[in-house]
């Protein structure tokens, strides 16, 4: 595991106890997946797997859905895991997306929240393949590559280092899907813009919830009052009519299907 992978474990891990106090964004983008899913799926799902589950959220709204499922929580993060609820259709699993600890072809649905933007996505999405039955569906949010426009621009007036995490367009996410050899791929994104009273809000709502550059964690000092008043002042340009400024995400969805005879990643990789 990488240290960037290790930090970044670590500050989730931190984040847990205060987590759904911050994740107002991670709130509504598990409400407007999990919309998707059930107009989607109308086969209820025998065995569903939340990965990257945070505190479990989804799983309430999972189990209303489809009352007879069973759901394996997982996350890398004890500390998330352990603030799952207890239910008696769902396990609890800590294991990490890059190699997920189910077996293979045993889950119908994978649903994932805001997670993949942390990983490896060929990875993970290799890892879900694994996990689907033959037939089975993923469903996943992640930030697309807009992410953030506002602070990333009002960073760049004050120096060229990467301070907010680099997001992987929309657009490659579906081709990777689909070169992975998922079937009726669907990608598409939102904007969902929340309002600051100021710029340090902006950024302690990210360490709240673990999403800072971990780059920037490393680059001690970068944060000094001083900077603090110039990256203010750079991100006057956004203020709206109400005084607040804005900081925008993009929400992108990712849905698909693992095809009911699937070829094999590794014949299709030789025959590219
Ligand atoms: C932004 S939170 C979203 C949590 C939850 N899905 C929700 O809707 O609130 C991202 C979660 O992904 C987990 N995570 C990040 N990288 C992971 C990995 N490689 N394997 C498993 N979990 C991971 C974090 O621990 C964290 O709980």
């Amino acid at each position: 595991m990488s240290l960037e992978h290790h930090q970044i474990k670590a500050a989730f891990s931190k984040a847990a106890d205060h987590y759904e106090q911050h994740a107002i964004l991670q709130k509504e983008a598990m409400l407007r997946l999990m919309e998707r899913v059930t107009s989607d799926l109308k086969t209820p799902p025998e065995q569903v797997l939340d990965l990257g589950c945070g505190t479990g959220w989804a799983c309430a709204e999972l189990l209303a859905a489809y009352p007879e499922t069973h759901i394996i929580a997982a996350d890398f993060s004890k500390t998330m895991v352990d603030a799952v609820d207890e239910h008696p259709q769902i396990s609890k699993r800590v294991t990490d997306a890059h190699g997920i600890d189910v077996h293979a072809h045993s889950i119908d649905l994978v649903y994932s929240n805001l997670m993949i933007q942390w990983c490896d996505e060929r990875i993970v999405l290799e890892e879900i393949k694994r996990a689907l039955k033959p037939g089975g569906y993923v469903h996943l949010t992640t930030m697309g590559e807009h992410t953030l426009y506002e602070l990333k621009s009002a960073w760049r007036a004050i120096d060229e280092v990467p301070h907010v995490n680099q997001f992987v367009p929309a657009t490659e996410l579906a081709d990777l899907a689909l070169r992975l050899g998922f079937e009726e791929v669907i990608v598409d994104s939102e904007f969902i813009t929340m309002t600051y009273g100021q710029v340090i809000d902006v950024m302690k709502d990210l360490k709240n919830i673990g999403a800072h550059n971990t780059d920037h964690m490393r680059a001690k000092g970068l944060t000094s009052p001083q900077v603090i008043h110039r990256l203010s002042q750079a991100y006057q340009t956004f203020i709206n009519d109400q005084g607040l400024l804005p900081a925008t995400y993009e929400l992108v969805y990712l849905r698909a299907k693992k095809p009911q005879k699937d070829v094999g990643l590794s014949l299709r990789i030789k025959s590219e």
